[in-house]
């Protein structure tokens, strides 16, 4: 590969920039030839799925698409349309993409179309579900991808199995490089004092997955689980707004909103949301980032969903797959509650260094 001096990083999505915050700061520091440029697609757009993080982060993008919403294809489309008039003048030596979300694969399919080599941050994660919009993504990127960023040995094994092109780099989590990197503003969030809570005594919850909001029967689901959290705990919910919309649409917004010991919120800024994280009882989560977020805090996390890509947060960590069954999650409570559930480890190479492996390896 002919030297690398210009990386155009793209991200999308509320998890896309907590995994990028690092490569500007890290660049200046040690790799100050090189020229990182930082594009922000428009998948996410309201304040607070989007400004509020850069203004955290103090990063903001230097180009923003403001792409198309609404039906996946079309959103790639969108961001493939508007991603490719943009190299096409503004040439870059490599793009980084991380994670899995539409506008992972839409900046994978651009960079392979003009043959401007990808580097994929959180490479080789697989749930095994192709009923998962990101499996497709995950496996579509890492087959485009010339540069492979692993977090954890289960993406080194997919790798070998699925023997991808790519050249493999095992980094570490550039996610957890921002908790690291963040830690007094996260603690100086005091967030949960100023919501009336204690520290290790109220469950942090969060859904947005499809699979679980976008019918009926998983927002009854939700509805219900709430109901009996709240029986052991104050309950903390961040609602995604495909969340919202989702129970509004099922009629159980408003009934939620009411419920007493229930912080029923908007989605939250990352100094906020962290500051729950590290005091909380316990999370229960469909997320993905979540579950590594948790076990780096040595949180204990209930994750509702038949799988995981992450599954060293179940091996090491703090991280424990459930069924969408209330009895079962409430058992769970009972085993943190009492001391006898796991502690956890921190998995190797979450250090709060990925994003320098990142470079050293491209630069
Ligand atoms: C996307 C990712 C998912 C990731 C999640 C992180 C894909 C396929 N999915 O899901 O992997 O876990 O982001 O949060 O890329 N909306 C707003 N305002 C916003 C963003 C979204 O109102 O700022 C609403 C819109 O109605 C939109 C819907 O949420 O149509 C879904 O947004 P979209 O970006 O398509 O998917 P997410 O569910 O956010
Ligand atoms: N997050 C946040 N505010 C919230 C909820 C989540 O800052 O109200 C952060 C969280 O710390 C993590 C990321 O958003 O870094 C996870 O995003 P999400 O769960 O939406 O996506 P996933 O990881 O499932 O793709």
């Amino acid at each position: 590969m002919a030297k690398v001096k210009h990386i155009l990083i793209v991200v999308g999505t509320r998890p896309n920039f907590i995994k990028v915050t690092q490569f500007k700061k890290i660049a200046s520091k040690y790799f100050s030839h090189l020229t990182i440029t930082i594009l922000h697609t428009g998948q996410h757009f309201d304040d607070n799925m989007s400004k509020v993080f850069f203004d955290q982060f103090n990063l903001h993008p230097d180009v923003f698409l403001n792409a198309e919403s609404g039906r996946p294809a079309s959103q790639i489309a969108s961001i493939i349309q508007k991603l490719d008039a943009y190299v096409a003048g503004n040439r870059p030596d490599i793009i980084l993409s991380p994670g899995d979300v539409n506008s992972t694969l839409a900046t994978s399919i651009v960079a392979n179309k003009n043959s401007i080599p990808l580097g994929h941050i959180e490479s080789g994660l697989r749930s095994e579900d192709l009923g998962m919009p990101e499996e497709h993504n995950r496996i579509l990127a890492d087959n485009l991808a010339n540069h492979l960023f692993v977090t954890e040995p289960s993406g080194l094994n997919n790798i070998a199995n699925e023997e991808l092109a790519g050249k493999v780099h095992y980094v570490g989590n550039t996610m957890i490089d921002t908790m690291v990197a963040f830690q007094n503003e996260i603690d100086e969030a005091a967030y949960y004092n100023s919501l009336g809570l204690k520290s290790q005594d109220y469950i942090l919850l969060t859904m947005h997955r499809p699979a679980t909001v976008d019918n009926e029967k998983g927002v009854l689901f939700v509805k219900s689980l709430i109901t009996e959290m709240l029986q052991k705990r104050d309950v903390v919910f961040p609602a995604h707004p495909r969340t919202i919309n989702k129970m509004k649409e099922f009629g159980v917004f408003e009934e939620l909103k009411g419920l007493k010991g229930l912080h029923f919120l908007p989605p939250l800024g990352y100094f906020q949301f962290q500051n729950l994280v590290k005091n909380a009882f316990c999370c229960v989560t469909d997320s993905g980032g979540i579950q590594e977020e948790t076990t780096f805090a040595q949180v204990p996390c209930l994750t509702l969903r038949p799988n995981t890509e992450r599954p060293i947060t179940i091996e090491k960590g703090t991280n424990t797959l459930l069924s969408n069954d209330v009895a079962l999650v409430i058992n769970y409570l009972d085993s943190i509650a009492n001391g006898s559930y796991k502690k956890g480890e921190i998995p190797e190479l979450w250090d709060g260094k990925a994003t320098r492996r990142i470079l050293e390896a491209l630069a």
